[in-house]
């Protein structure tokens, strides 16, 4: 299947899992997105962090609603010439069923709304999982930052995703990756 498909996937024999709806995060979700933040990172963020974050003017969250369930969330920036996503995270319990993607799927159309032509973000060196899903999501890796997070001294990958320039200027979407080089270093 191509990965830029929206359809959920779903294993045989089993019941089809309600559909995704993706929409901006309100005040009241934010208990079930600190549920979510919790259950996904160690060094999670605060329900203070959320909200001195959401004040900004350019901070813009939204959530993957499933039946009467918020099962992830993203939030990114407005930044001059890119999106840059500086949290996103879907419950453990709704994982490898196609969330993740449905939401950088509407992460990518809000690209080409704001007329931007990339979506960038950091990640952990360690986060393999989360390396492995934006390589397939069509994000490369473009730039090492050494021991920057300092409670474990990690380094970060710079990851960002391009839409391609063509000859009329039309928005295509790369689906390269430079990832590999470092797999194989
Ligand atoms: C990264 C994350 C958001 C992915 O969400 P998800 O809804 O499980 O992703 P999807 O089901 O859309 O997965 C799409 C593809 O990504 C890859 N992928 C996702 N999780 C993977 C894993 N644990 N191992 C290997 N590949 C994985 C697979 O190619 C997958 O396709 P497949 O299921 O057909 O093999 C989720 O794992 C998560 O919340 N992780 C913890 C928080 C985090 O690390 N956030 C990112 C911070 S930078």
């Amino acid at each position: 299947m191509n990965s830029r498909s929206t359809r959920p996937r779903q294993r045989e024999g089993t019941n089809p899992a309600p559909p995704v709806h993706i929409r901006w995060m309100i005040r009241r979700d934010l208990s079930d997105v600190l549920r979510t933040e919790m259950a996904s990172f160690e060094y999670a963020w605060s329900e203070e962090d959320f909200l001195r974050c959401l004040r900004q003017r350019h901070c813009i969250g939204m959530v993957a609603e499933q039946g009467e369930s918020i099962v992830g969330f993203m939030i990114y920036e407005l930044q001059k010439s890119c999106l840059h996503l500086l949290n996103f995270a879907v419950h453990p319990s709704a994982r490898r069923t196609g969330i993740g993607t449905q939401m950088i799927q509407r992460l990518i159309q809000k690209m080409e709304a704001h007329r931007r032509r990339a979506i960038t973000l950091l990640v952990r060196e360690r986060n393999l999982t989360a390396q492995l899903f934006f390589r397939k999501m069509g994000f490369q890796a473009v730039r090492l930052l050494r021991h920057y997070y300092p409670d474990t001294g990690e380094d970060a990958y710079q990851m960002e995703y391009r839409a391609l320039s063509t000859a009329n200027d039309t928005p295509e979407l790369s689906l390269s990756n430079r990832i590999s080089s470092y797999e194989s270093d």
